[in-house]
């Protein structure tokens, strides 16, 4: 090997090693309970509530965002969802890295279509598409909460 190749091969190694010893920049605050809790549930139920019927006695009301106000604030809150799913798959959040990090995505893509769906200001769509993002949330918690607890508790 000449002389530059053994450099060369010195400084990939130097880099690979750097790369591995440096910490993640970011700092996770809130634990999965809590993220849960502060930030998408709050988050979802704001989509959820946006389209949907109530009957009463009177009648019934159907309830739809109208202004652009309220279209921009359901988009706010579908886009608080949507990249939640990437928290989800950040460390130390992430339980593996199979499973739970392909019930994050399912988490990540509703959102998006929730998004695509409020920019075609398509109420109805939204109202499906709501119903997917609420299965993307039982997915993930019918495969690990209970394993979650029983972690805690044992
Ligand atoms: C990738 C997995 C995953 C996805 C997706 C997910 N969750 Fe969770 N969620 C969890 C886990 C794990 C817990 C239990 C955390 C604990 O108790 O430590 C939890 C707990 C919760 C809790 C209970 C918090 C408490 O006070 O104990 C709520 C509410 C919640 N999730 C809402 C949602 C909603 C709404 C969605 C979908 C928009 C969602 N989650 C999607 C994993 C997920």
């Amino acid at each position: 090997m000449c002389k530059q190749g053994i450099m060369l091969a010195l400084g990939l190694i130097l880099v690979g090693c750097g790369e591995a010893q440096q910490a993640p920049p970011f700092t996770p605050v809130a634990d999965t309970k809590l993220l849960m809790e502060s930030v998408i549930d709050p988050a979802a139920d704001v989509v959820w509530d946006s389209v949907k019927t109530i009957i009463t006695a009177e009648g019934m009301e159907e309830i739809r965002p109208h202004t652009e106000e309220q279209w921009t604030a359901v988009r706010n809150a579908a886009m608080v969802v949507t990249e939640s799913g990437n928290l989800l798959m950040m460390a130390p959040r992430a339980v593996d890295s199979d499973e739970w990090m392909k019930a994050a995505q399912a988490m990540v893509e509703t959102g998006q279509q929730a998004i695509r769906a409020i920019e075609k200001r398509d109420a109805d769509e939204l109202f499906v598409v709501g119903g997917y993002i609420y299965d993307s949330c039982t997915n993930c918690h019918s495969k690990y909460i209970d394993e979650i607890v029983n972690a805690q508790t044992n």
